[in-house]
């Protein structure tokens, strides 16, 4: 159902993109900061002085000491980037401005924009307090919460909170001096062709590492995605891929690789098409937490990972995610094994969780630690109806831009700790 891919498709028409390893000196690199808190037990929380950076897809990339584009449309310049390693080399990705890059922070708040005219919206990364590597979150027997205001976002839109198995450097070596300060490495579960370098130690048998990807091979990993939603429907999936990541693929190989489509919760899609949306149960018009727990078989965090849950808090009040409603369904109101050989039995989804190794993949990912992504997109053509269309949720298909030409999603009081710990009444 998920379909991250259109976000990589859609950038290089809309947003003049090029793309490099080293780092330019046009625009200093300040990535605004935000406050996040880890916790041990109910209001036992420590702040933690995190900061984001912006996609380096998303950042001018020229020439090293000039003013020439390494990549043109979809095309490279020859003369800089006559071959994969020498492209690396004499390319350099520059810093940007983020508020006109539609990324504003504020303590605990980081607001992204969308502009509906171009379709071009950030996607963003936390990084680790050295900022050189990002955050790594290892989520089993762990709990993630956040607090959300999606009023703006329309249907056609997706307002995503996700993790993806990332490299902790974002693949800094000796070709990639920008690493992860300049947003190197994206990686997710539908092995997106739009990254323009390799960054990571993709591969033990590969050596193009840290290459110009002239070739628009794949880059492939593990991917949980706790929130993909807008005002009127959300999902959270799990994305296992067959190897741990990153790892590269090249065209038809490409696929199989990962779960692509996920094994997904949407409470709408479940048959509760009251508890989620304006004025519903969670009343999608104002603010609400939104807390996802990673259980293990053992309720240790080496443990293996077998059950994601769903809270939401609002008004002071606890919602259990809703158990669905399907007939044949058993009442999972969980995301598990079970739930999801469910789903393929009962309700013919087409997801590959079983053939990507079901939970083990995530469960593997999460206890390397995984890469926390923020993004706002839409999708103009209409490919956003897997969230929120007919069956997924009360769209009619199609994108709403009758909210203006910019839309905002506020993330914000972001916890992240034991089960339990993260959220109080
Ligand atoms: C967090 O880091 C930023 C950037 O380094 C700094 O400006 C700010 O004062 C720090 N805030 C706290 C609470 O430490
Ligand atoms: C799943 O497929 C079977 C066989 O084609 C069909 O009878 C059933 O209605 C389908 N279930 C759903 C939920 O679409
Ligand atoms: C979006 O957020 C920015 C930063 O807070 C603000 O300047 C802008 O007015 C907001 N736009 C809308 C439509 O709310």
């Amino acid at each position: 159902m998920s379909c991250l891919r259109s976000l990589v498709a859609l950038v290089p028409l809309f947003v003049a993109v090029a793309y490099g390893q080293q780092i330019g000196t046009n625009t200093p690199e300040i990535n605004p900061s935000l406050l996040w808190e880890e916790c041990t037990f109910p209001g036992l929380c420590q702040k933690v002085n995190g900061s984001v950076t912006i996609d380096a897809n998303y950042r001018w990339t020229h020439n090293v000491g000039g003013y020439t584009n390494c990549k043109n449309g979809n095309t490279w310049d020859a003369t800089i980037c006559p071959d994969a390693t020498t492209c690396a080399e004499n390319c350099a990705v520059e810093g940007v401005d983020y508020a006109s890059s539609g990324v504003f922070t504020s303590g605990n708040a980081l607001t992204l924009s969308l502009n509906t005219v171009t379709n071009s919206g950030p996607r963003l990364y936390l990084l680790g307090a050295d900022q050189k590597s990002y955050q790594m979150f290892k989520l089993n027997q762990h709990e993630f919460t956040f607090d959300v205001d999606l009023s703006q976002v329309a249907c056609g839109m997706n307002a995503a909170l996700y993790f993806s198995e990332m490299d902790l450097h974002g693949g800094s070596a000796s070709t990639n001096k920008a690493g992860a300060k300049f947003g190197t490495g994206y990686c997710d579960a539908q092995c997106p062709s739009g990254d323009n370098f390799f960054n990571g130690q993709v591969s033990a048998t590969s050596d193009l590492l840290n290459q110009a990807n002239l070739e628009n091979n794949g880059i492939c990993c593990n991917e949980m995605d706790i929130w993909e939603a807008n005002r009127v429907s959300n999902a959270f999936t799990t994305h296992g891929c067959s190897q741990n990541g990153p790892y590269t693929c090249s065209g038809a190989g490409c696929q199989g690789q990962c779960d692509g489509n996920g094994c997904a919760f949407n409470a709408f899609h479940q048959g509760d098409q009251q508890f989620y949306g304006s004025g519903l149960t969670i009343d999608t018009t104002k603010k609400f937490t939104v807390v996802t727990q990673f259980l293990t078989n053992n309720g240790l965090s080496s443990g293996h990972l077998t059950e994601i849950r769903r809270l939401y808090v609002q008004n002071g009040r606890i919602h259990e995610n809703p158990p669905t409603q399907v007939k044949g369904m058993p009442p999972f109101n969980s995301v598990s094994q079970q739930y999801c050989d469910a789903q393929r039995t009962i309700m013919n989804a087409t997801n590959l969780f079983d053939e990507t190794g079901g939970m083990e993949p995530l469960s593997n990912a999460f206890e390397t630690g995984m890469v926390l992504v923020f993004s706002l997109w839409d999708d103009p053509f209409g490919g956003m109806t897997w969230l929120d269309g007919p069956g997924a949720g009360s769209c009619p298909g199609g994108l709403d831009t009758s909210g203006g030409p910019v839309v905002n999603v506020t993330f914000s009081n972001i916890k992240f700790g034991n089960i339990g710990s993260t959220f109080l009444l």
